[in-house]
C-alpha cells in the first residue's frame, strides 16, 4: 500500500513529529513550512525532503500531502488547522487545541465540516506510565476514585520559544492553558469532565514574564472525586508531571520522567503480605508523539473515530482557562457554560 504523505508546520516540536512519520511504516514525510528560513533549509537537507516552504499555504496547496501536523506556536493553531481542515488534509494538532474558546470554536466547526480526521496532541494520554495508571484504575484495581492530582513543573527560562512568543506582553500566553493543559487533559481522561473549579495564582519566579507563573486549581469531577492541579513554568527542577490517582481499593504514583510507576492495593498488599507499593517498571517518553502518531494514523486508516477529537481539545482548554478565570476574579467557576461555547457547535 502507498504511503501516506505527510507535512509539517513549525519545525521544533514538528521535528518529533517528522521523526514519527519516517518511523510509522505507513506514512512519509515529504513537506515543511516554517517561517525560519535556516532552519527551514536545514532540515529539508538533513531529512532529504522533496519540498518546503516558509508559507503554511503552499504546504497545504499540495495535493499529494493528505496528513498536516500543526507544530506552530500556540495563538497560530486556529489558522491553521482551520485552512488545513478546508484543504481536506487530515491534521494533528499539538496541545493546546487554542488558547480562547472562540478559537477552539472555529476549529471545532472545520472540523466538523470535513470528511477528514483530526486529532489534538495530548501526548501525556501517550506516555508509558499514564496509560498504565489508566488500564490499572479502569480495571478497577484501585477501587472507586475519590482523589485524582497532577501537576505540570517545568522550567521555562530555557524554553521562551522562537522570538520569545511565550513570554510575549502582546500576545500573553497564560502558562495554564499552554502547558498546564497536559495535567488538565490527563486527570479529565483518568476522571471525567469537571464541573467546577477553584484556583490560586501567583508569579513570584519569572517576574520578567507578562503572566502569573505558578497556579493551583481544585476541580469537582462528575461522581464527586476530588481533584486538583499544580502548574509551574518557573521552578527550579527538571520537568515533570508528578501524578497520584487515590481509589478506595488502592493508590497509584506515577509520572512521565520515572522509569517505573507505583501501586499500593488491598489485593497486591494481601497477595504481598506486606503493605507497601509494588514499582511497575515502565518505559520513559514525557514525549511520546511515535505512538501518538501510530494512533491517529491506525484511525485514519481503518475510518475509525479519533478519541481525542476538536471537542476533547476544547473540554481541556475550557477546564483550564475556567481555573485562570476563577484565579483572577477569586471565586468558583462552573464549566457547563464554557462548554455550551462548542457543544452548540457540534449540535
Ligand atoms: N506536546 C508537548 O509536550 C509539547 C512540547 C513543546 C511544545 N508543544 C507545542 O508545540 C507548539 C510549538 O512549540 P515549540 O516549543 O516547538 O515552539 P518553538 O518556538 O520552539 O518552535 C516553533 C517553530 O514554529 C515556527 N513558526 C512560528 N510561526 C510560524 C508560522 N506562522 N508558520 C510556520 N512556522 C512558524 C518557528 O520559526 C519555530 O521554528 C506549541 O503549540 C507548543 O505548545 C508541545
Amino acid at each position: 500500500m502507498e504511503k501516506m504523505k505527510a507535512g509539517i508546520i513549525g519545525l521544533h516540536m514538528g521535528l518529533a513529529h517528522l521523526e514519527a512519520y519516517l518511523k510509522n511504516p505507513h506514512t512519509q514525510p515529504v513537506a515543511i513550512c516554517d517561517i525560519n528560513e535556516e532552519l527551514l533549509k536545514e532540515v529539508q537537507k538533513k531529512y532529504e525532503l522533496p519540498w518546503a516552504s516558509t508559507d503554511y499555504r503552499e504546504l497545504l496547496s499540495r495535493k499529494e500531502v493528505q496528513i498536516v501536523s500543526v507544530a506552530s506556536p500556540d495563538f497560530y493553531h486556529k489558522e491553521h488547522c482551520v485552512a488545513a481542515l478546508s484543504a481536506g488534509k487530515h491534521v494533528l494538532c499539538e496541545k493546546p487545541l487554542a488558547l480562547t474558546l472562540e478559537d477552539c470554536q472555529a476549529i471545532v466547526s472545520a472540523a466538523r465540516k470535513s470528511t477528514a480526521s483530526f486529532m489534538i496532541g495530548q501526548v501525556a494520554r501517550f506516555s508509558p506510565g499514564f496509560s498504565l495508571a489508566k488500564k490499572i484504575i479502569d480495571s478497577g484495581e484501585i477501587g472507586e476514585l475519590f482523589f485524582v492530582e497532577s501537576e505540570y513543573a517545568h522550567d521555562y527560562r530555557v524554553a521562551p520559544g522562537a522570538g520569545g512568543w511565550r513570554k510575549d506582553p502582546k500576545r500573553p500566553r497564560e502558562p495554564f492553558i499552554g502547558g498546564g493543559c497536559h495535567a488538565v487533559d490527563l486527570l479529565r481522561w483518568i476522571a471525567g469532565d469537571p464541573v467546577e473549579t477553584f484556583a490560586y495564582a501567583n508569579h513570584k519566579c519569572l517576574p520578567d514574564w507578562p503572566v502569573n507563573d505558578a497556579l493551583i486549581a481544585l476541580y469537582k469531577f462528575p461522581g464527586d472525586i476530588m481533584g486538583k492541579v499544580f502548574c509551574s513554568i518557573g521552578c527550579r527542577r527538571p520537568y515533570t508531571m508528578r501524578s497520584v490517582f487515590y481509589g478506595t481499593r488502592g493508590t497509584i504514583i506515577a509520572d512521565n520522567t520515572s522509569p517505573a510507576i507505583k501501586l499500593s492495593s488491598l489485593r497486591y498488599c494481601q497477595q504481598a503480605g506486606l503493605y507497601d507499593f509494588a514499582t511497575i517498571p515502565v518505559t520513559t517518553a514525557s514525549h511520546n508523539v511515535e505512538q501518538e502518531v501510530a494512533y491517529f494514523v491506525d484511525c485514519i486508516l481503518n475510518n475509525q473515530p479519533v478519541a481525542m477529537d476538536a471537542i476533547e481539545g476544547s473540554k481541556t482548554v475550557a477546564s483550564c482557562l475556567a481555573a485562570v478565570i476563577s484565579a483572577s476574579k477569586g471565586e468558583k467557576v462552573a464549566l457547563q457554560p464554557l462548554y455550551q461555547t462548542f457543544l452548540q457547535e457540534e449540535a
